[in-house]
C-alpha cells in the first residue's frame, strides 16, 4: 500500500516537474517587473495598457500588454525578440527600443514573463 503511494507520488513528480522546470528557465515575472517599471512604462504605461506619458506622441502606438486575446497570438519567441532587438528587428516601429545591450538573455525571459503575467 505504502509503495503504491509513493509509485503514484513519483508519477505525479515526473508529469509536472518538466512543466515547473519550464516555467522557471523561461522567466521570473517578478524580477521582470522591476526591469519594466524602469525602463517600459514611458511608452507601456504602469500597467501595461499602452497609455505611458509618451505613447500620445506615438504613431503606431504601442500595444495593450493586458489585451489576453491578442497576446495569446503572440509567441514567446516574438516577445523575446522585440524586446531584445526592438521593433525594427521585427519589422514593427523602430521607436520600440531594444534592450539587448542593457539586459541578458535572462533578464530578457523575466520580462517576458512580466508582460504575459499581465495579460486576461
Ligand atoms: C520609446 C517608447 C518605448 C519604450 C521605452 C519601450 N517600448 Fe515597447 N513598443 C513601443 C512601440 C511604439 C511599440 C509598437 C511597435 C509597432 O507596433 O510597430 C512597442 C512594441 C512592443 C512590443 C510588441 C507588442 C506587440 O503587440 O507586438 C513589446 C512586447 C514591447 N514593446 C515591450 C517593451 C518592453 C518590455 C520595454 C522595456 C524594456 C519596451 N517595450 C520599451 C514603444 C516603446
Amino acid at each position: 500500500m505504502k509503495s503504491r503511494l509513493l509509485v503514484s507520488f513519483g508519477l505525479v513528480l515526473i508529469l509536472f516537474a518538466p512543466g515547473l522546470g519550464f516555467a522557471q528557465s523561461k522567466g521570473d515575472a517578478k524580477a521582470g517587473k522591476l526591469k519594466y517599471d524602469a525602463n517600459c512604462v514611458g511608452c507601456h504605461g504602469a500597467t501595461g495598457k499602452g497609455d505611458g506619458a509618451a505613447a500620445a506622441a506615438l504613431n503606431p502606438k504601442p500595444q495593450d500588454h493586458t489585451n489576453g486575446k491578442a497576446m495569446k497570438a503572440l509567441s514567446d519567441k516574438y516577445l523575446f525578440d522585440i524586446i531584445k532587438d526592438g521593433g525594427a528587428s521585427q519589422k514593427k516601429s523602430p521607436i520600440m527600443p531594444g534592450s539587448g545591450k542593457k539586459f541578458s538573455d535572462q533578464e530578457v525571459w523575466d520580462i517576458v514573463a512580466y508582460i504575459r503575467s499581465l495579460a486576461k
